[in-house]
């Protein structure tokens, strides 16, 4: 699959977001941040975790850690949408959202097989070959080290296990993203501030998503490290783009 090429490589990301100030930040607007997410992507944000859910499907995970979970809508989309799931584990520095995901998971129906954990992407405290699948939701953006983490993911996924990755991206079509880019750039980062209390935190996320590489570049990435049946399936227009791996079979 073929998108527009990036305007960076990941190795050239805007200065000042090192994973302690970033976990920080995310700590700050925890209470907002669901709200947040379902105004500023027009609920689309569920809509992608459903995708990446039905993606999953077909390979009846058992196991599966969600990396940098947050409040843990991935794996709650995950309960409800995988049938095979038997544990979800889901990874995160900032202990405030994963209160806050705690309390969704205490509230749901599939509680018993959901947990969180406090932890780094770049030393996961799981053991290799661990998990059925990993997955990973507008988190590898913010990690400081991406090569890494992601050496993390394949060290613990089984063998022939499955990597979905969320994250933002940048609309190939002109128009579509010129519109795109007046809203990301000028109305987002002015409501999720407002919303949120914290107007750095919607800067950051507009900065960040502008530099960091899409599509067939992070393809490249993934390769790289080693994962294979790499593609990129674009979501709604190109806003995100839903990454599919998986690790070698021995
Ligand atoms: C934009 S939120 C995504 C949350 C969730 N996956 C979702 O779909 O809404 C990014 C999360 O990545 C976490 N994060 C950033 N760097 C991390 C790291 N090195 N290890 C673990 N979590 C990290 C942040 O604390 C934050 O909760």
């Amino acid at each position: 699959m073929s998108m527009n090429k990036p305007r960076a490589s990941v190795h050239n990301r805007p200065a000042g977001h090192a994973d302690a100030s970033v976990h920080g930040m995310f700590n700050a607007i925890a209470p907002r941040y669901d709200l947040l997410n379902r105004l500023l992507s027009f609920r689309r944000d569920t809509a992608w975790r459903a995708r990446l859910a039905r993606s999953l499907s077909p390979h009846d995970p058992r196991r599966v850690l969600d990396v940098a979970t947050g409040t843990g809508d991935v794996l709650l989309t995950l309960a409800r949408g995988l049938d095979s799931l038997q544990c979800g584990i889901g990874l995160d520095m900032a202990t405030a959202m994963l209160a806050v995901g705690r309390d969704k998971m205490d509230r749901d129906q599939h509680r018993g097989i959901l947990s969180t954990l406090a932890g780094d992407a770049l030393h996961i405290p799981c053991a290799d070959a661990a998990f059925d699948a990993v997955t990973i939701a507008f988190g590898i953006r913010n990690v400081h080290d991406v090569a890494g983490a992601l050496r993390e993911m394949y060290r613990v996924l089984r063998p022939g296990g499955q990597l979905r990755i969320l994250e933002f991206s940048l609309p190939p079509n002109r128009f579509v993203r010129a519109s795109y880019l007046l809203y990301f750039r000028h109305m987002l980062p002015r409501v999720g501030g407002v919303i949120s209390g914290n107007p750095h935190a919607y800067r950051y996320l507009n900065r960040t998503v502008e530099s960091f590489p899409y599509g067939e570049a992070f393809c490249d990435i993934l390769r790289g490290q080693g994962f294979e049946s790499v593609r990129a399936v674009p979501l709604t227009f190109g806003v995100a783009t839903l990454y599919e791996a998986e690790k070698a079979h021995e």
